[in-house]
C-alpha cells in the first residue's frame, strides 16, 4: 500500500523536522528532501501528494538566499509555504509556531492526503519492502539491546525469521541485567539465531591501565569492531548488514542548509570494507517513533523505554583506568538507583540517570573500623537534545534511601554523592 507523502523542501528551517513530525502525528507520512530536488525527482516519490516550502534562519547559503526549481510548481501539487526568514530577507509568509495545527490539516485535507500513517502499516509496508530487499538472503546485525538494534531486530524477525543472525557482544560494560534479557527476549522468546560473545576479558585487559577517556572510547569502538568482524567471517553466505540508523542520524549528518551536527557513523562504527549491502529499515523514523514501532512488534517496555546509554556503557562512568572492583560498584549502585526511580514514579519523568565511580577512596567507618572505599556519584538530568541539561530534582528522601541502600548493599562503597551541576558548564556524563 502506498501512502499518501508531504515532501517538505528544505530552505533552511531549523524547523523542518518538527514540521514533519507533526505532519506525521496528523496520520501522513513526510520526508524532508533538499530544495534544490529536480521537479522529475520530487514527482517520482512514492505517494507525493504535496510540498511544503520551508524557509527559515539559513536560507542564506554563501550569500545568497537558495530557492526551488520553478518549475515544481507546473507539477499540479498543492504547495504551502512557511518561514522563519530572517529580518534581512523577509520572505513575508506565514511563520511556523505550534498553533498551525489548523493551517497544516487545511493543506493535508487540500492535498486529498489519506490519513493513514500508523505503526501497523508502517511495519506492514516495511514488512513487505524487507521480503523485496532481502529475497532468500541472510542478514547480520549487531544486537547491542539498544532500542535501535532491538526494533530492527525484531522487525526482522517478522519479516525474515531464520534468515536474520544477531551478534550480541557482551563488552563487560553493560548495565545490570542487560545481557541475559538481550538473550531471554531474542533467543528464548523470539526464536532469533543469536549468538552471544562473551568478550568482557578481552576488553577489560585492553582497558586496563588506560586512564584517559578519549583513549578508553576509541579502545572500546575499535575492539568492538574487531569481534565483530571475527564473527561475521565465522559466518559464510551473508551478504547483507542490518542497522539501526534512524532519521535524526541523517538529518543530523547535515543537509544542504543544516549545520552538521555530528557525523553519521553506522551503529557501533562498523567498517565500510565488510562489504555487506545495507539493510535499514527505521531510516525514516524519529526516535518516538522507533519506540512505538518496538511496542507494536512487542518488545517489553524496558527495552523500548530505555533511557540513553552511552556506546562505551560503564566505561565512561568507571572514571579513570577501568578496574573490575569499580566496574561492579557503578553497575550495582546504577541497578539500585534504577530501580528506586522505578518505584517512585520517576522512572518516566527524568531524562538521564546513573551512577559513576571516581577513581579514588576516602575514609569512613564500619563496623567500628577505619575504611577506606570508593564513593558513588549519583547523577539525574533533564535535557531536550542532550546539549544542555538541568539537574533533577530528586526528591530528599528518595536520594537517602538510594544513599542507604547504595552503602548497605554495595561492597567497596563508603560514601554517596549527588552531582548538582548543570551542563554548561559541566557535561551529563563525567568522561
Ligand atoms: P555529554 O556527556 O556529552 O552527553 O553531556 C550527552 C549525551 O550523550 C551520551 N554520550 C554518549 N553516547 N557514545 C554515545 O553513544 C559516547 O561516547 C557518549 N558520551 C556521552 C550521554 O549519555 C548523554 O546522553
Amino acid at each position: 500500500m502506498i501512502q499518501s507523502m508531504i515532501a517538505i523542501l528544505d530552505l533552511g528551517s531549523p524547523e523542518n523536522p518538527r514540521i514533519a513530525r507533526e505532519i506525521r502525528s496528523l496520520g501522513v507520512y513526510s520526508e524532508i528532501h533538499p530544495h534544490d530536488i529536480s521537479p522529475e525527482a520530487l514527482k517520482a516519490l512514492p505517494g507525493v501528494c504535496g510540498v511544503i516550502l520551508s524557509g527559515g534562519e539559513n536560507r542564506i547559503v554563501d550569500g545568497k538566499a537558495i530557492d526551488v526549481n520553478p518549475d515544481i510548481f507546473r507539477l499540479g501539487l498543492p504547495v504551502l509555504a512557511v518561514d522563519h526568514a530572517s529580518p534581512d530577507h523577509p520572505m513575508d509568509l506565514p511563520h511556523w509556531d505550534e498553533d498551525n495545527a489548523d493551517v497544516l490539516n487545511a493543506f493535508l485535507d487540500s492535498c486529498g492526503a489519506k490519513r493513514n500513517w500508523n505503526m501497523e502499516n508502517f511495519i506492514e509496508d516495511q514488512v513487505e519492502l524487507l521480503r523485496q530487499q532481502i529475497g532468500s538472503r541472510k542478514v547480520l546485525l549487531a544486537l547491542s539491546g539498544g532500542v535501535d538494534s532491538s526494533v530492527v531486530a525484531a522487525l526482522l524477525l517478522k519479516a525474515v525469521g531464520s534468515q536474520l543472525t544477531c551478534v550480541h557482544v557482551n563488552h563487560g560494560l553493560l548495565r545490570k541485567g542487560e545481557p541475559e534479557q538481550v538473550v531471554n527476549v531474542f533467543r528464548r522468546e523470539m526464536g532469533a539465531n543469536l549468538i552471544y560473545v562473551d568478550a568482557i576479558d578481552r576488553f577489560l585487559d585492553k582497558l586496563a591501565g588506560v586512564p584517559d577517556p578519549e583513549a578508553k572510547r576509541k579502545i572500546i569502538g575499535a575492539e568492538f569492531i574487531r569481534v565483530f568482524e571475527e564473527e561475521a567471517r565465522k559466518l559464510s553466505g551473508i551478504e547483507l548488514l542490518a542497522q539501526g540508523t534512524i532519521y535524526p542520524d541523517i538529518i543530523e549528518s547535515g543537509t544542504k542548509t543544516a549545520k552538521s551536527v555530528k557525523a553519521h557513523h553506522n551503529v557501533g562504527g562498523l567498517p565500510e570494507d565488510l562489504q555487506f549491502e545495507l539493510v535499514e529499515p527505521l531510516k525514516m523514523l524519529f526516535k518516538d517513533e522507533v519506540r512505538a514501532c518496538g511496542k507494536a512488534l512487542g518488545l517489553p517496555d524496558d527495552m523500548v523505554y530505555r533511557q540513553p546509554f552511552p556506546g562505551p556503557g560503564l566505561g565512561v562512568r568507571c572514571l579513570g583506568a577501568i578496574t573490575r572492583d569499580r566496574l561492579e560498584i557503578v553497575r550495582e549502585s546504577d541497578a539500585i538507583l534504577r530501580e528506586e526511580f522505578r518505584k517512585n514514579g520517576l522512572e518516566g519523568k527524568v531524562w538521564q540517570y546513573f551512577t559513576a565511580v571516581p577513581d579514588f577512596k576516602s575514609t569512613g567507618v564500619r563496623n567500628h573500623a577505619r575504611c577506606f572505599e570508593y564513593p558513588v556519584i549519583l547523577r539525574a538530568v533533564n535535557t531536550v537534545d542532550a546539549m544542555t541539561a538541568t539537574v533533577e530534582q530528586v526528591p530528599w528522601p528518595v536520594l537517602l534511601h538510594v544513599t542507604d541502600r547504595i552503602l548497605k548493599e554495595v561492597k567497596g562503597c563508603n560514601r554517596v554523592l549527588y552531582d548538582l551541576s548543570p551542563k554548561p558548564v559541566a557535561t551529563i556524563e563525567w568522561e
